[in-house]
């Protein structure tokens, strides 16, 4: 078996921390389960290209089951859990390729070796896998049955690439289920933003000005977690309508010009570049500590900020770099501007990703089901399967609910009954 992980001897470590997680995942061991009696993925190469966690673990394990071989690689250089990715190789037969730190060129080694794997399913955290299947122009493209995205810069990706009339085989928006944005993205990203920033800094968050920027479904999670540890938050947006959302939300809107001026703190959420540059760092306040939980670590500025540092002191603190200007303040930028929930905590907890990995998980069976339906296009996951996820989820949460009465049933399909 060919893999590359940074030390397998930390496998008993990261055993212990898949089977915590699944003890939080009772979704996706519930499809385990079944998945092992019927095995809809029997004999199929599978690919994922995920932030290696103790979550992603259990998702590969799930795939396994299913009868996949499965090969995972890292979707960031900085989130691989090293100790989890050893466990995976040792405990459970499943090659990794992904090493926590790893440079670009390795990055990108690692992820050819997953294509070099010949998956029929991909799943893609970000698009890289996906992108650089396109790239090599791969002569097995046709024989993919579908490829699974989990976030939303990667769906951005994926709906330009189709656009362009450039994809080559069916994907599919996972992050758009309501089972897995309305949940991961906004609870998962929001409590384990704050979980970062706090190992890497340990700040008061209570009393401190943080400016958010982007209130998306991440930033609306991030917001309402940090106002709850008491911060003083700011919002930053370019949509008018999520402007208005934040400021009935309750929260002070304003540009970033602005805003940095008046923030401590600030975390960028935007799936967008430059969001934080170059006239920005240059009225902040000695000590701003800035960070980022987007996608991909171009939402701040940082060949401006190195340009514009007479200094840089690195790892002043795990995680931390200062960057001492050239008017003399310091500006702190957190895990290399890369997502700090993955960098330097430990990503969203297994409860939220027990919902997103079981959305994942139905929908490779649902796509092996469907095989060749599917035109070469960017799909939505079918009503069905979030609905299903959400019952399973409330059912393991002991959470009953009402149904519908035939006369409610009926009401809500006719016209007839008025004032
Ligand atoms: N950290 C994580 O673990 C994690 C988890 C899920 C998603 N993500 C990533 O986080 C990013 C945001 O995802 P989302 O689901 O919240 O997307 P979203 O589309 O719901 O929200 C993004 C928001 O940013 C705003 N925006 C864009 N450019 C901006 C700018 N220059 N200034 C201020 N606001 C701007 C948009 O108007 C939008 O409201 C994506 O890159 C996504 O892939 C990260």
């Amino acid at each position: 078996m060919k893999y590359d992980v940074a030390d397998l001897s930390l496998a008993p470590q990261g055993k212990k921390r898949i089977l915590w997680a699944d003890n939080d995942m009772p979704v996706l061991a519930s499809i385990r389960k079944r998945f092992a009696k019927t095995r809809p993925l029997m004999g199929k190469n599978v690919s994922a290209c995920l932030h290696i966690t103790a979550e992603t673990a259990n998702l590969a394990r799930t795939l396994k089951a299913a009868g996949a071989n499965v090969v995972l690689c890292a979707s960031n250089p900085l989130s691989t859990q090293d100790d989890v990715a050893a466990s995976l190789v040792k405990d459970f037969k499943i090659p990794v390729f992904a090493i926590c730190g790893e440079n670009r060129s390795t990055y990108y080694k690692h992820i050819n070796a997953a294509i070099d794997h010949k998956p029929v399913i991909t799943f893609d955290d970000g698009a890289d896998l996906v992108n650089e299947m396109h790239a090599r122009k791969i002569k097995d493209n046709h024989r993919i049955i579908a490829s699974m995205e989990e976030t939303t810069t990667g769906v951005i990706r994926l709906r330009a690439l189709a656009n362009a009339g450039k994809l080559r085989f069916p994907v599919i928006a996972v992050n758009d289920a309501a089972s897995k944005h309305l949940f991961d993205n906004r609870y998962g990203t929001g409590q384990s933003t704050v979980d970062g920033i706090i190992r890497a800094t340990d700040f008061l968050m209570a009393g401190t000005k943080i400016v958010v920027a982007g209130y998306g479904w991440c930033g609306r999670g991030f917001a309402m977690r940090a106002r709850g540890m008491g911060a003083i938050v700011i919002v930053t947006e370019v949509d008018h309508i999520k402007a208005i959302e934040a400021t009935m939300d309750g929260f002070e809107v304003m540009p970033m010009a602005k805003a940095a001026k008046a923030g401590s703190v600030f975390v960028t959420l935007t799936g967008n570049k430059n969001v934080i540059r170059a006239e920005h760092f240059r009225v902040m306040k000695d000590r701003a500590i800035v960070a980022n939980s987007g996608h991909f670590n171009v939402e701040i500025d940082i060949p401006a900020l190195k340009k514009m540092s007479k200094k840089i002191n690195r790892n002043v603190r795990n995680h931390v770099d200062e960057y001492v200007l050239k008017n003399n303040k310091r500006i702190y930028l957190l895990a290399e501007g890369r997502l700090i929930n993955l960098a330097a905590a430990e990503g969203h907890p297994a409860s939220v990703m027990d919902m997103s990995f079981a959305t994942q998980a139905m929908e490779a069976e649902y796509v092996v089901k469907n095989r060749g339906k599917l035109t070469v296009a960017v799909h939505d996951v079918p009503v069905e399967i979030e609905q299903q996820v959400c019952r399973l989820k409330l059912n393991s949460m002991s959470i009953k609910i009402d149904t519908l009465t035939s006369e409610q049933v009926k009401y809500l399909a006719s016209s007839g009954e008025g004032t």
